[in-house]
């Protein structure tokens, strides 16, 4: 039986219209938690009730803030991996030669952007972007202005209340990521079906494949002609269709994928 990632190299070497569909284990290896890995997921730890909703948000706002304001310091202390860095190199090396390569990703976090791709979708939205409460206005907001404690720990005992909006008088700030129960952004979902449309390979990477919408769309790309490759340590449903289901990690297998194309 040939080897998945020989496998995987023959389809991405004549690949030219690439669709990487990342989720949370995108970003494990720099050190950000999955949802769902057993004991180290974050809804593991926490209740996505209480801190994921815009309900939650407005009876407990501070709770909601300071763990949003924790999330984004722990991702702003680390670096993007291996994998991330391939892809950016991937989409460089596409883009000068006639092909495209589209990051579409579910991660609030911005490691895609900084291991060097351009242009990421983020159908979940972002731990960088802020907007009111009440009037939805965006705001410029640095949450290093937001302190935590010593241990750079979420503290319950220590909670900070949202920073205020500018333009209305009421108006908390939120964080630009989607909740439970919102629809995901407009734009950036009908962009991320019409890449799938016209792609030639979708690489899956690092999600549990549990949530709608983004869960469909690797057959959007399939439906649409498109080969698929997951990479996961561990299986999913998505595994078994795939043309190559490659069982490792993305700092481990994206890095020698990218080198046989470079
Ligand atoms: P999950 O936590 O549900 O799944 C993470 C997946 O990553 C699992 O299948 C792991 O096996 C895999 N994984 C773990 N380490 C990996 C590694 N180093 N390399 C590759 N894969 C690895 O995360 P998502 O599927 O992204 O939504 O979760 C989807 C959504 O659920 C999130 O965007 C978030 C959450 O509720 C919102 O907050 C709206």
């Amino acid at each position: 039986m040939t080897d998945p990632i020989q496998q995987a190299s023959n389809l991405i070497s004549t690949a030219r219209s690439v669709v990487v569909l990342s989720g949370a284990g995108m970003s494990a290896e720099s050190g950000v938690p999955t949802f769902r890995d057993a004991q180290t997921g974050l809804w593991e730890r926490f209740a996505p009730e209480q801190l994921a909703t815009e309900r939650a948000f407005r009876a407990h706002p501070a709770m909601v803030w300071t763990w949003y304001m924790w999330r984004w310091h722990l991702v702003h202390g680390v670096a993007p991996n291996a994998g991330h860095t391939a892809i950016g190199q991937w989409q460089q090396h596409l883009a000068k030669t006639q092909g495209s390569l589209t990051v579409t990703t579910q991660n609030v976090d911005d490691l895609h952007e900084r291991g060097g791709a351009q242009d990421v979708l983020h159908l979940h939205g972002s731990l960088h972007a802020f907007r009111c409460i009440d009037c939805d206005r965006d705001a410029a907001f640095n949450p290093m202005t937001m302190e935590l404690g010593p241990d750079q720990e979420f503290d319950e005992a220590n909670l900070m209340s949202p920073a205020a909006c500018d333009y209305c008088a009421s108006g908390m700030l939120r964080p630009g990521v989607v909740w439970f129960g919102e629809a995901l952004p407009h734009f950036t979902f009908e962009t991320a079906i019409e890449k799938l449309q016209s792609a030639d390979l979708v690489v899956v990477i690092g999600s549990s494949g549990l949530v709608q919408p983004a869960a469909s769309l690797p057959m959007i790309g399939r439906d649409a002609g498109a080969a698929i490759i997951e990479i996961n340590p561990r299986a999913t449903e998505l595994s078994q269709t795939a043309d190559v289901y490659i069982a490792s990690t993305a700092a481990v297998a994206l890095p020698k994928l990218v080198s046989e194309v470079l």
